[in-house]
């Protein structure tokens, strides 16, 4: 297929988007710049899967792994999840070190829609609570 090049208007983007959301049910955090720009997001499905993406423009700037610890932190304290699972291609290695640098653990090797994944997952039943840490900086400052 073609990629296309388009003019889309705001209210056929929302309406895009509205359809995603109803489609995969779940949670997606925003990450934002200090201004309040936002520069991507963390989705957590029902099924339990995280995945991480940023909008190219902030990419290699070290911030995956941040934005990912937040969002697992939240996760642990909002839904109570005790562990979350991702599906991540070989070939993407920033995504692949950011999801060990949290502390994800490789569990299998797996073909998903045709394509072979490697599955990850981690335990958040001892992962740092994120107001802990905000608390600890606070505190030092
Ligand atoms: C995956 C993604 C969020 C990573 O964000 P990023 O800004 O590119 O990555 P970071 O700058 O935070 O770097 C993460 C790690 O990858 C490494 N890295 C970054 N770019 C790299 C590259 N081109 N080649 C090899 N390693 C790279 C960094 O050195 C860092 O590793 P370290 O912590 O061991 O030093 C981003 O690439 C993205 O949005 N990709 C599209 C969506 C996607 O593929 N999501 C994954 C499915 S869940």
């Amino acid at each position: 297929m073609e990629p296309r090049s388009e003019e889309i208007s705001p209210e056929t983007q929302a309406a895009r988007f509205k359809a995603i959301l109803r489609a995969r049910p779940g949670w997606r955090l925003v990450a934002e710049t200090r201004q309040g720009r936002p520069l991507g997001q963390v989705r957590f499905d029902s099924d339990g899967q995280v995945s991480l993406a940023l909008d190219p423009g902030y990419r290699g700037r070290g911030l995956a792994a941040p934005a990912l610890r937040a969002a697992l932190a939240w996760a642990r304290r909002e839904l109570k999840r005790t562990r979350a699972v991702a599906r991540i291609k070989p070939e993407k290695v920033p995504s692949i070190r950011a999801f060990e640098g949290v502390g994800f653990r490789l569990l299998r090797r797996a073909a998903f829609r045709g394509q072979l994944c490697l599955e990850y997952e981690i335990s958040l039943e001892q992962f740092p609570d994120g107001r802990t840490a905000a608390r600890t900086e606070k505190s030092r400052g």
